[in-house]
């Protein structure tokens, strides 16, 4: 269902993705895996893999016995097929709310910047846990919206409102505001989860200069570069300057930020 705030949720262009939120998701990835520690041998489902960022790193650190990885995007999931390089996993296009997993055929349902996404998410939830065998893990991370833990989109969103404060309803703080520690914790175990532990994942997001920070919105894959794209040119030019102001970036140099994800793992 497309409404007007998630009607810039393009998730088509694999390579503007992985250089505007891929590659962070690709630093929070192994840290989650650290975190979660898994047995090796398990059968694993990751749904909303996107291109990859955490299908390759489960492939690499969790050594599973079996890994279906699915996503809604068929570009993402061709680029993913193409990327990875890893015969073990076995990526399909689907629905994440109904990925059509057997009961109780599954050790673990992982996902990683997914959930939020989900207009049904206790449905949704209900459905993995379903698919897990009994004892079995729910193993997931977002990004720390509300609190503007994702720092270089809070710094886009603010240049954005401040210029056009219809933007404000575009905002993923706005559009997520569940994505707390408590809140997820509560849908988790509203869901029949059990011992439902989280972890705040933290990593720095350095970007090389300005232009390194500024490129990856307009490559249109994603809200925020969705709604970029969506601006008549000299709109966006205003956001651009707005943006390098806020930045400090005419002193030239990298921009440092950082990036926090909430990460829970629970049993079925
Ligand atoms: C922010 S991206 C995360 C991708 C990847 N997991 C990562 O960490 O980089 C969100 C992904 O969820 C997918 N998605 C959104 N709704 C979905 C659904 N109902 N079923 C399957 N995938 C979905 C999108 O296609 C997109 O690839």
């Amino acid at each position: 269902m497309t409404t007007a705030s998630t009607r810039f949720d393009a998730w088509t262009q694999g390579q503007s993705y992985d250089t505007y939120m891929g590659r962070w998701s690709r630093e929070i990835a192994p840290r989650f895996l650290d975190w979660l520690d898994p047995a090796p041998g398990l059968d694993w489902l990751e749904l909303g893999c996107g291109t990859g960022a955490l299908t390759g790193v489960i492939a690499a650190q969790a050594r599973p016995r079996s890994l279906v990885a699915l996503d809604r995007s068929e570009p993402f999931v061709a680029r993913a097929r193409r990327t990875l390089a890893e015969d073990r996993v076995d990526l399909r296009v689907g629905d994440a709310a109904a990925p059509g997993l057997g009961p109780a055929s599954r050790d673990v349902v992982a996902s990683g910047l997914l959930l939020n996404f989900l207009p049904d998410r206790p449905a949704a939830l209900s459905a993995w846990r379903e698919i897990l065998r009994p004892g079995g893990t729910l193993a997931f991370y977002v990004w720390d919206y509300p609190d503007g833990g994702l720092e270089f989109l809070r710094a886009f969103w603010t240049a954005a409102v401040a210029i056009d404060p219809a933007a404000q309803a575009l905002t993923e703080g706005q559009r997520f505001p569940f994505c707390t520690r408590r809140d997820l914790s509560a849908l988790v175990s509203g869901a029949g989860f059990r011992d439902v532990v989280s972890l705040g994942i933290e990593v720095p997001t350095v970007f090389a200069s300005f232009e390194d920070f500024w490129e990856p919105f307009l490559g249109g894959a994603g809200p925020a570069p969705g709604y970029c794209d969506s601006l008549p040119s000299e709109a966006r030019a205003r956001l651009r300057n707005r943006l390098a102001s806020d930045l400090g970036a005419g002193v030239g140099g990298p921009i440092r930020l950082k990036a926090r994800a909430w990460a829970f793992r629970a049993s079925a």
